[in-house]
C-alpha cells in the first residue's frame, strides 16, 4: 500500500480535470483502509470511486483512498430471490451482467450506468424506472472515527430521488465497504419509459430482462456523451420537482414543459428542457460546455479546469430561475 504524495487525478475522474491529491492511496480490504487511515495525518479524506459523479474544482488537500475492495457472491436464497452480495469497488455494469447472466431480475434498467458498486447507495441511482432502492437489502459501511463496522438497511439509508443518508446527515462519515441486494427470480419488467418501449421493439425478440438491459445500452449509447471520450459525469442537475400549484402556474406560461407526476401529488419537471429552453444546448465557452444532444450533462471538451465547468453550471442556474423561477439543484458531488 502505497502513499503517493501530489497526485494527478486527472485519469480518476470522468470529467477529466486535473487536479492533485496531497495524498493518494488505493485500498483493497477494511484492514489496509484502517492501516491508511491511521498511518496518514491528513484531516480531510475522500473516497473515490469510478470518479463518474465528482467535479473537482482544486486539489484535494488531504488523502484520497481509491476503494477497490472486490468479489461477488451470492449468499443467499429464498423461494423468490437471491442475494448477492459485492464489494464496493467493483464495476457496476459489471455486477449489471453477473446478474443477467445468471438470470436475476432488477437490474437491468441500469445498465451502463458508470461508476462502482459503493457509490450505487450514495445517490441511490436511477434510470428508466428503477432505483437502487427497489434491489438493495444492506450495506456495510466503515464509520471514519470509530472504525466501527456498521450495517446498514434499507430504510437506515433513507433513499430518496438521487438521495440517501450518505449525501445528506452522514456525509464524508463512512466508507461503504460492501453491498448486498436483493435480486428477484422471476422479473417484473419496467418497460414503461418510451424510449425503452420503442426500442425494444425495434430490437424485436421479445421482453425479457436481456433485451431489456440491451435496449437501455442501445439508449444510453446514443444519448449521452461517452466519458472517454468527452468528459462529464452524466446529469449535472436533479430534475427539480414542483408542487402542484407552482406547476400549473410555470404550465400555462410555458406548455411544453415535460412533466411526470409523482406518488406524493408533486410534479417532477425535466432540467434537460429548462436548460435548452434558456439557449445553453451546445453552448461552449473554452473548453467547458453544455452537451449538443443533452442539455442537461455539462461537459469538459479537454482542458476544462474544475472551476470553469462550476462556473458555468451558476450562470446555467440563474438563468433558468430568471425564466423560469425555478432552482436547479446539482447533482454531481462538487469537491
Ligand atoms: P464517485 O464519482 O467516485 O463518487 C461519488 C460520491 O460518492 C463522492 O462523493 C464519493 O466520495 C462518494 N463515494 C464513492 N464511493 C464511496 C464509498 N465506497 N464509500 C463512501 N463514499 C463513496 N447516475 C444515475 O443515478 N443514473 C444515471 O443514469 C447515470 N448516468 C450517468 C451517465 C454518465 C455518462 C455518467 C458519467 C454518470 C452517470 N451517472 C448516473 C452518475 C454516476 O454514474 C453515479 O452517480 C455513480 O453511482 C457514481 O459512481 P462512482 O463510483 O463513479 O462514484
Ligand atoms: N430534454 C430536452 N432537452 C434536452 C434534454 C432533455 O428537452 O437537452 C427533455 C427530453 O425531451 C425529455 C426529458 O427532457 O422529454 C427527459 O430527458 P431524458 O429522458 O434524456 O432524461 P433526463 O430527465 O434528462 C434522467 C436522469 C438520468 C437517467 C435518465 C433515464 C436525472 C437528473 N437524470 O435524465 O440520470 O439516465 O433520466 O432515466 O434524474 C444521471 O443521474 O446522471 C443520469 C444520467
Amino acid at each position: 500500500m502505497n502513499v503517493t504524495q501530489n497526485f494527478s487525478l486527472k485519469s480518476l475522474n470522468t470529467f477529466g480535470i486535473d487536479v492533485k491529491a496531497h495524498e493518494f492511496a488505493i485500498f483493497t480490504s477494511p484492514e489496509e483502509l484502517i492501516e491508511l487511515l491511521s498511518r496518514s495525518k491528513k484531516e480531510k479524506v475522500m473516497i473515490l470511486g469510478g470518479g463518474s459523479n465528482v467535479l473537482f474544482t482544486k486539489d484535494f488537500p488531504g488523502i484520497v483512498l481509491k476503494n477497490e475492495i472486490t468479489g461477488i457472491d451470492t449468499v443467499k436464497e429464498d423461494e423468490h430471490h437471491v442475494y448477492v452480495k459485492a464489494g464496493a469497488g467493483e464495476n457496476w455494469h459489471k455486477f449489471v451482467m453477473y446478474c443477467i447472466e445468471r438470470n436475476l431480475a432488477g437490474v437491468e434498467n441500469l445498465s451502463l450506468i458508470p461508476g462502482n458498486v459503493g457509490a450505487s447507495p450514495m445517490q441511490n441511482i436511477g434510470a428508466y424506472g428503477v432505483e437502487i432502492r427497489d434491489v438493495f437489502h444492506d450495506l456495510e459501511a466503515l464509520h471514519l472515527k470509530t472504525k466501527k463496522i456498521v450495517t446498514f438497511s434499507n430504510t437506515d439509508c433513507e433513499f430518496g430521488y438521487r438521495e440517501s443518508v450518505f449525501k445528506n446527515k452522514y456525509k464524508d462519515e463512512y466508507v461503504i465497504l460492501n453491498v448486498t441486494y436483493r435480486l428477484n427470480k422471476h422479473p417484473e419488467y419496467h418497460t414503461s419509459y418510451g424510449a425503452v418501449a420503442d426500442e425494444l421493439e425495434r430490437i424485436n425478440k421479445g421482453i425479457s430482462i436481456q433485451t431489456i438491459s440491451q435496449a437501455v445500452i442501445n439508449i444510453r449509447s446514443s444519448k449521452l456523451p461517452d466519458p472517454s471520450k468527452i468528459g462529464n459525469a452524466g446529469s449535472f442537475f436533479k430534475n427539480p420537482t414542483l408542487s402542484a400549484d407552482k406547476f400549473e402556474r410555470l404550465k400555462r406560461a410555458h406548455p411544453g414543459v415535460p412533466a411526470y407526476p409523482q406518488e406524493d401529488g408533486k410534479i417532477k419537471i425535466a432540467a434537460g428542457w429548462l436548460i435548452e429552453q434558456c439557449g445553453w444546448k451546445g453552448y461552449r465557452k473554452g473548453d467547458a460546455g453544455c452537451h449538443e444532444r443533452q442539455a442537461l450533462v455539462l461537459v469538459n471538451y479537454s482542458n476544462a479546469a474544475g472551476k470553469e465547468i462550476y462556473d458555468l453550471s451558476e450562470e446555467i442556474k440563474k438563468s433558468v430561475h430568471k425564466k423560469f423561477e425555478v432552482s436547479l439543484e446539482r447533482e454531481v458531488n462538487i469537491v
